[in-house]
């Protein structure tokens, strides 16, 4: 890369084919918004729409807004928009509960299928640094089905040597939220399909971020959120992909009436849905899914401009100059890079190490406007990380090389030892 100067990044700037989608979010003045992985930016037609729900849809037309409005239909339809961003086909994904809730759903379904196919293989492989709410549900799956799970660190150790005879489902996060590491989806799902393992496939940080093509990948299941890259506002609903090949194989383990066939003939014996719908539980959230509705539409209106191809070159460009800029003036500072540093094992997201204190820096950096996000570490192995999150809908060169500008002032006035900073809040 060129030595990089604010008149390079207002050229950048000038060049981006998604430069005008920026004005399509309300983004509060002073601030550059670096933690769209963890809480993407409020769409401005989201507050419209809501508004509308409320003051039309649910104020006036009340209960008849679940026909004439469309939502009954709503997870469904949202569904058929995020299926376009990760590969999938209309009718296989639908927007409903959480990814964790999700999960628990995708998992219990994998281990039906391989206790019917494959009884000798009871393992669920994961790893030691995916999401602890993935974690979470397989430990309490396993032990609730006799499987156990055996968590890898693919850094130390090749993936293929923990794909042994015994193993039925290897479940991952594709772009890990910590360090942004990114699998390589089509070789990870080869090798597994060539061992006989199912894959379900975490795209919390991937769906929106980067190109995800869950067909061509021949995955088994996906599980993603509504409320990171896809814009949805804070607990949208997260959604879930199952290959077709085993949607009717078995029932979803939350069998509730919005899964059934016909929920409204009230029939007291549940049949399921023969399609994705059967994997709605109870009665969906419908202003948070009308929200996660104006946030996709971003990307649908991103298509005419490039779509996912122009998202991830610029997401690549943005997270190659922060990379940059970080080694070339935040160094001296013992702040330094943990990500990968060649683009194709990185997702959106660059997270940097510090010296000492990583929370106060954020801290600090937050109270100049720029922010990002804290994780606790754990041990040597996992340092404590500073994450930034960078999304192309909203981000403009201009702002990396300003908030670089903002990082150097904090780390060069050591505004980080503000006793103000020290306090932990309860989300960091
Ligand atoms: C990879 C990953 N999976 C799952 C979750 C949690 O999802 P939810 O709160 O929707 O269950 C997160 C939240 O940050 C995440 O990063």
């Amino acid at each position: 890369m060129n030595r990089p100067s604010i008149e390079h990044c207002v050229f950048l700037d000038k060049q981006d084919p998604l430069r005008e989608l920026k004005d399509l979010f309300q983004l509060p003045p002073g601030v550059i918004y670096l933690d769209g992985n963890s809480l993407g930016a409020l769409p401005k037609a989201t507050k419209e729409r809501i508004t509308n729900a409320i003051e039309n849809e649910w104020g006036i037309e009340l209960i008849r807004s679940w026909n004439s409005s469309g939502w009954f239909d709503l997870p469904r339809n949202v569904g058929d928009k995020i299926a376009r961003l990760i590969g999938a086909k209309a009718g296989e994904v639908v927007a409903t509960d959480t990814t964790s809730v999700n999960l628990y759903k995708v998992l219990s379904c994998a281990m039906s299928i391989a206790e019917s196919d494959t009884p000798n293989k009871k393992k669920v492989i994961s790893e030691l640094s995916n999401f602890p709410t993935d974690l979470y549900i397989a430990q309490s799956l396993c032990k609730e089905r006799g499987f156990e799970l055996v968590l890898v660190d693919v850094e130390e150790q090749d993936l293929s040597s923990h794909l042994t005879d015994d193993v039925a489902v290897l479940m991952l996060t594709h772009v890990n939220y910590r360090t942004g590491a990114m699998h390589h989806m089509q070789k990870v799902s080869e090798l597994a399909k060539s061992k006989g393992v199912l894959t379900i496939w975490d795209l919390a940080h991937s769906a929106g971020a980067v190109p995800v093509d869950v067909h061509q990948v021949n995955a088994d299941f996906a599980v993603g959120c509504g409320y990171k890259y896809l814009n949805g506002g804070p607990g949208a609903p997260a959604f879930v992909w199952v290959n077709p090949c085993h949607v009717g194989r078995f029932w979803q383990p939350l069998a509730g009436w919005w899964g059934h066939d016909k929920p409204f003939s009230f029939s007291p014996d549940y049949t399921p849905s023969a399609d994705i719908t059967r994997f709605q539980c109870g009665t969906q959230p419908i202003l948070s899914l009308i929200g996660l509705d104006c946030g996709i539409d971003i990307y649908l209106k991103a298509q005419e401009f490039g779509g996912m191809d122009a998202i991830r070159s610029k997401s690549v460009a943005l997270t190659e100059l922060f990379i940059h800029l970080v080694q070339e003036r935040l160094s001296p500072y013992g702040i330094s890079v943990v990500s990968p540093l060649n683009a194709d094992e990185r997702g959106s997201q660059v997270s940097l190490v510090a010296k000492e204190r990583a929370y106060e820096i954020v801290q600090a950096l937050i109270q100049r406007g720029v922010i990002g996000d804290y994780r606790a570490g754990a041990g040597v192995n996992q340092p404590d990380i500073l994450r930034f999150g960078f999304t192309p809908l909203y981000l403009s060169f201009v702002d990396v090389w300003q908030a670089i500008e903002q990082f150097d002032l904090v780390m060069k006035n050591e505004e980080w030892k503000d006793s103000r900073f020290v306090h932990k809040s309860s989300v960091t």
